[in-house]
């Protein structure tokens, strides 16, 4: 048997995805350990479900950090090794219509919440980063930090629908309101964009007449459970890769993508 992996969790709510995951450790469905749970929501109840199962747990509060950021920007104290240019090259979640104040708004109070992640997340070392209901855009200036092999992503999250559709914060919201006849979960490394990484594994459900927003997200969520345990255990067994494929299209174009290919035995 591997050795367990060590996993480091953020969420922002209910936890219900956490709880799943913290349940699996321990039955041994997944072959790893939660070491801490971070949230940017001071009230996620999550983290007293972490608690009761001995899991360490901090908080950057998110909220208040980008509030006392706007309220004087000149006061803004940005990290030491914060390269707004690097940064603004890298992100893919603004397209090039949004206003650049907006953009570097963003990424500036963005860089002072997660320079403070990053010191809580330090004294705790870890193997893979799962985002479990995390509801905050993670920029190049973290993911760099969690990720400096490029090749071996490490940050994971789930996403409420069948994704590349409908990325964002409500996915199942927005599979119901298009009148989808199939909705899903998709789990995914985490990249420069929104909700736009390489897709490990996915689970759908059927939509019919009768349902409503409530059944199309309690499907929903019973998958997301199983679906993420699973493709965390596939991680901690070493069977995800993730390799640089590129098509050639008949119209001449090109696409290149980075795509996960779970093996079949430890790479
Ligand atoms: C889940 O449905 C998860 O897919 C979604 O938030 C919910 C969290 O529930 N995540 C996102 O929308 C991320 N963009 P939980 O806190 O009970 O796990």
């Amino acid at each position: 048997m591997d050795k367990k992996i060590r996993i480091g969790a953020l969420i922002s709510g209910g936890g219900t995805n956490l709880q799943a995951i913290i349940d699996s450790c321990e039955s041994g469905k997944i072959n790893g350990d939660i070491t801490f749970v971070g949230s940017d929501n001071p009230d996620a109840f999550g983290l007293e479900k972490s608690k009761k199962h001995g899991i360490t747990t901090f908080v950057v509060d998110y909220k208040s950090i980008i509030q006392n950021c706007k309220k004087d920007p000149s006061k803004v104290l940005l990290p030491d090794d914060f390269d707004l240019d690097d940064v603004l090259s890298k992100q893919h979640i603004f397209s090039s219509n949004t206003p650049p104040e907006k953009i570097r708004s963003f990424f500036t109070t963005r860089a002072v919440a997660e320079a403070k992640l990053i010191d809580k997340i330090k004294p705790y070392p870890f193997d893979l980063l799962v985002l479990a209901g995390f509801m905050r855009n993670l920029t190049p200036y973290f993911i760099d930090k969690i990720n400096p092999d490029r090749t071996n992503p490490r940050i994971m999250n789930i996403h409420p629908a069948l994704l590349p559709s409908f990325p964002g914060v409500d996915g199942y919201g927005d599979t119901f309101r298009y009148g989808c006849k199939v909705g899903g979960c998709t789990v995914h490394f985490i990249d420069y964009g929104e909700d736009s990484g390489p897709i490990i594994g996915q689970k759908a459900f059927q939509i019919t007449g009768d349902d409503t927003l409530e059944s199309i997200k309690e499907k929903g969520l019973k998958l997301e459970w199983e679906l993420y345990s699973e493709c965390v255990d596939l991680f901690a067994g070493g069977r995800l890769k993730t390799v640089r494929m590129s098509y050639d299209l008949k119209n001449g174009k090109k696409i290149e993508r980075n795509v996960v290919k779970i093996l079949s035995q430890h790479f």
